[in-house]
C-alpha cells in the first residue's frame, strides 16, 4: 500500500456532536481536512469512522501517521522534514536514498 499523504503537520480541532459519526480522511487527500471527500477511490485507503461519545474539540490528526488511529499523538512531530524545507543537494540525497529503499511499483505507460 502507498503510504498516506501528509494533509498537513498539525492536528485538526474539530468540534464534534455526541453520537454523530465522522468519516476520517486516512489517505490525507481529501479537499476537506480532516473528513473524507471520496478523493481516497483508487488509493487503497479507506476513511475510519470516528463515533463522538461526547460533545466538544478532538484533535483529529491532520499528518495521518498517528498510531492513535483518526485522534493525534504526537506522532506529526517524528515526521521527517518536508523536501521544500530542504536543500537542492539534500533533496537530491533523499531522493536517491528513496530510489533505492522503497518499492515504487510498476508504473504503467
Ligand atoms: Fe482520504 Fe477518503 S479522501 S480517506
Ligand atoms: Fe498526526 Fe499529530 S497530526 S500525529
Amino acid at each position: 500500500m502507498q503510504e498516506p499523504l501528509i494533509a498537513r503537520r498539525s492536528p485538526y480541532a474539530v468540534n464534534v456532536e455526541a453520537g454523530e459519526t465522522y468519516a476520517w480522511c486516512a489517505c490525507g487527500r481529501s479537499q476537506s481536512q480532516p473528513f473524507c471527500d471520496g478523493s481516497h477511490q483508487g488509493t487503497g485507503f479507506a476513511p475510519k469512522l470516528f463515533k463522538a461519545e461526547q460533545s466538544g474539540p478532538v484533535h483529529f490528526c491532520g499528518c495521518k501517521h498517528s498510531q492513535a488511529g483518526v485522534t493525534c499523538d504526537g506522532s506529526h512531530k517524528t515526521l521527517p522534514p518536508a523536501a521544500s524545507s530542504l536543500s537542492a543537494e539534500e533533496q537530491m540525497k533523499r531522493f536517491e536514498k528513496d530510489l533505492k529503499e522503497k518499492d515504487w511499483g510498476h508504473q504503467p505507460c
